[in-house]
């Protein structure tokens, strides 16, 4: 179910007369270690969210889509099946609507028209996977909707696909796979090569709380897609296709003659590897001060080699690594340039932890912070 139902419906009644033939809802992500791994063909550790979006769908006769974004003013797009599907630079969220319908074509999948109403609350542009969940809640529902029974990995793929073919983000596979297919509960290490997924509970003792730093986060794309090049040319150096193909101790031993800027991305991800296998056998043994470094080792990183944090996001690790000590961990979660700070921690520790951002934070940065609290949900489901 979702809080979201009874708007969702009520919406779409009075724009479109009726009440949809299915509901989706498909989770937002955080990521808990493992950042920029995954399209290095690594590992990863994230959980799906409580914050989600509702995705409401019914079938018309004529091959048009009607689609309308409560959140965006109630905007609406239109467009016809029938021809290529452009993108729109008015209207930069119903590209990741035309984005899906536009791959789903391109697989060759015949889709009805259909009208279509969408909501959510996943904070947006704050690096919980916003634009994943709509991705994987939207080919959930044209699924139903035409009978295509795709898996939750085919789902999850041809999410990511209109992101890189439509949106123009060369991002990996990890939110659309977490929010496909993430378990109430559990963190899910995954294998980004093999896709294998690892249901991994929290350890017991440890709450999770996000803090989204409210950085505005500017030229993410650019600095995104350049990351990623970076790790191809050095990837490239080591004559592999993937940097999951090189050895800490070939990368030590091979250097000469890569240019520094890649040597740094890509040390970052070969470590940032490891610290998720690392965070697995931590989270097993539950080896609370195990997680708190490799939780800071992993900041660290992000803000040195990658170079993706921002002065405000490493104020607020500051702020709340000092609160915390050796009792859990906190890094930046997600793509970076802004976003969230994610934290692992004792339940008596939220309180002085968000005393302590409330006092320090605005002062240091003249950003206010906005705090949520989540345990692991499941991936996407057919609500009906
Ligand atoms: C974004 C991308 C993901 C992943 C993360 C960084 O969220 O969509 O594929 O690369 O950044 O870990």
């Amino acid at each position: 179910m979702s809080e979201l139902l009874p708007a969702l419906e009520a919406a779409f009644n009075s724009r479109y007369g009726c009440a949809p033939q299915h509901v989706v809802r498909a989770p937002g992500r955080v990521n808990l270690i493992g950042e920029h791994t995954d399209y290095n063909d690594g590992f990863v550790l994230p959980c799906a969210v409580h914050y989600h979006t509702l995705i409401g769908i019914h079938p018309r006769e004529e091959a048009i889509v009607d689609v309308t974004a409560l959140d965006w003013g109630a905007e609406s797009d239109q467009f016809t099946l029938a021809g290529p599907i452009a993108s729109l630079e008015s209207k930069p969220w119903a590209n990741y609507v035309r984005g899906v319908f536009a791959e789903l074509l391109a697989r060759g999948y015949s889709l009805r028209g259909c009208t279509i109403a969408i909501t959510g609350n996943v904070p947006q542009g704050a690096g919980l996977s916003s634009s994943a969940a709509l991705e994987v809640g939207l080919v959930k529902a044209l699924s139903e909707l035409n009978g295509l029974q795709l898996g939750l990995e085919e789902i999850a793929a041809i999410g990511q696909a209109a992101e890189n073919n439509f949106v123009g983000c060369a991002c990996g596979i990890m939110d659309q796979l977490i929010s496909a297919t993430g378990r109430e509960g559990y963190a899910i290490a995954i294998d980004c090569r093999s896709l294998a997924l690892k249901p991994l509970p929290i350890p017991r003792a440890l709450a999770l709380l996000i803090v989204n730093s409210n950085v505005q986060r500017g030229l993410v794309d650019s600095e995104y897609n350049l990351r990623r090049a970076q790790c191809e040319e050095a990837a490239a150096h080591f004559g592999k296709s993937s940097l999951r193909d090189v050895s800490l101790a070939a990368f030590d031993s091979g250097l000469s003659g890569l240019n520094p800027v890649a040597a740094r991305r890509a040390k970052h991800v070969l470590e940032e590897n490891q610290r998720v296998l690392d965070m697995a056998q931590a989270f097993e043994s539950e080896d609370i001060p195990r997680i708190g470094q490799l939780m800071a080792q992993s900041h660290r990183s992000m803000r040195d080699l990658f170079e993706i944090t921002t002065p405000e996001i490493d104020a607020l690790v500051d702020i709340v690594q000092r609160v915390i000590g050796e009792r859990g961990g906190v890094r930046m979660t997600g793509g970076g340039f802004g976003g969230c700070v994610v934290a692992l921690l004792p339940e008596d520790l939220i309180e002085p932890v968000q005393t302590a951002i409330a006092d320090e934070y605005e002062v240091a940065t003249g950003l206010k912070e906005t705090v949520y609290l989540s345990r692991p949900q499941a991936g996407v489901q057919l609500i009906y």
